[in-house]
């Protein structure tokens, strides 16, 4: 089945509005042309208006790093997913782990907000990994499991076709220490399987699967050559442009 790849720029709390700007002009400029991948930048809230204007003749499509799963209300500090669809976000990432370990988001939550997500015409980059820890005692692939079935449990087929999810082993997180391609590649097979069983065998076949984790231009070819990596979510290296099209272009040397 042929998936048409994904490159996901998280910028995290990284980025001014001007730096945003100037930022994604500067990778528009370098993306030039036909492109191959699909393309999504996450900046800071702060920063999706006025990306959404920049990027508005390009097939570059921008992203949230959160958000609520109600619409509007007493809620200090959340942004909802009616405000994401206003600025004309199309993505938004559910789940990150600095997000399950600093501000304790749980699955209970994070089904929310997929389903809002959802609801809303957004669609959810799903993060799922295990720690160092969980690793290391040989418990990723239960770990993933739960992970995937609390929050996806209950969405409907046609909801399934809609999803991105991710891999992201904290362990590989901004240190340089990506997974190796094999091992990506067997978590990403193994996460295939266990959405065959939540939706179906067509939803799992279509759905994309990204590797996240210290992606860099070095390590993307490889990464991107097995069966079930259909795309990456890069932190660190997207907040340069050069670097992120050189990530977005790994085929063209
Ligand atoms: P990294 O971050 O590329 O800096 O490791 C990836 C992520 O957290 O999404």
């Amino acid at each position: 089945m042929q998936r048409r790849k994904l490159f996901v720029a998280n910028w995290k709390m990284n980025k001014t509005v001007s730096e945003s700007i100037r930022c994604a002009t500067e990778l528009k400029n370098l993306l030039s042309g036909k492109q191959e991948h699909e393309v999504v930048i996450c900046p800071p809230f702060t920063s999706l208006s006025a990306l959404e204007l920049v990027l508005q003749e390009v097939s570059v499509f921008t992203g949230a790093q959160n958000m609520h799963a109600l619409d509007s209300g007493a809620f200090t500090g959340e942004v909802s997913p009616r405000m994401l669809v206003d600025v004309g976000c199309d993505y938004v990432i559910l789940g990150h782990s600095e997000r399950r370990q600093m501000y304790a988001e749980n699955e209970e939550s994070l089904s929310k907000k997929i389903k809002a997500a959802l609801d809303h015409g957004l669609i959810p980059i799903y993060c799922v990994g295990e720690s160092d820890e969980q690793n290391q005692a040989g418990q990723s692939f239960d770990v993933i499991e739960q992970q995937l079935q609390n929050a996806l449990r209950g969405l409907s087929h046609a909801e399934g076709f809609r999803l991105v999810v991710a891999y992201e082993p904290i362990w590989a997180i901004g240190t340089g220490r990506s997974a190796s391609p094999d091992w990506a590649d067997k978590i990403h097979a193994f996460i295939r399987e266990k959405l065959a069983v939540i939706f179906t065998k067509d939803v799992a076949n279509s759905l994309r699967i990204l590797y996240g984790g210290s992606v860099n231009q070095d390590n993307i070819g490889l990464l991107m050559d097995q069966e079930n990596i259909d795309g990456a979510l890069v932190g660190g290296a997207s907040l340069d442009a050069k670097h992120f099209t050189s990530i977005v272009k790994y085929g063209d040397k």
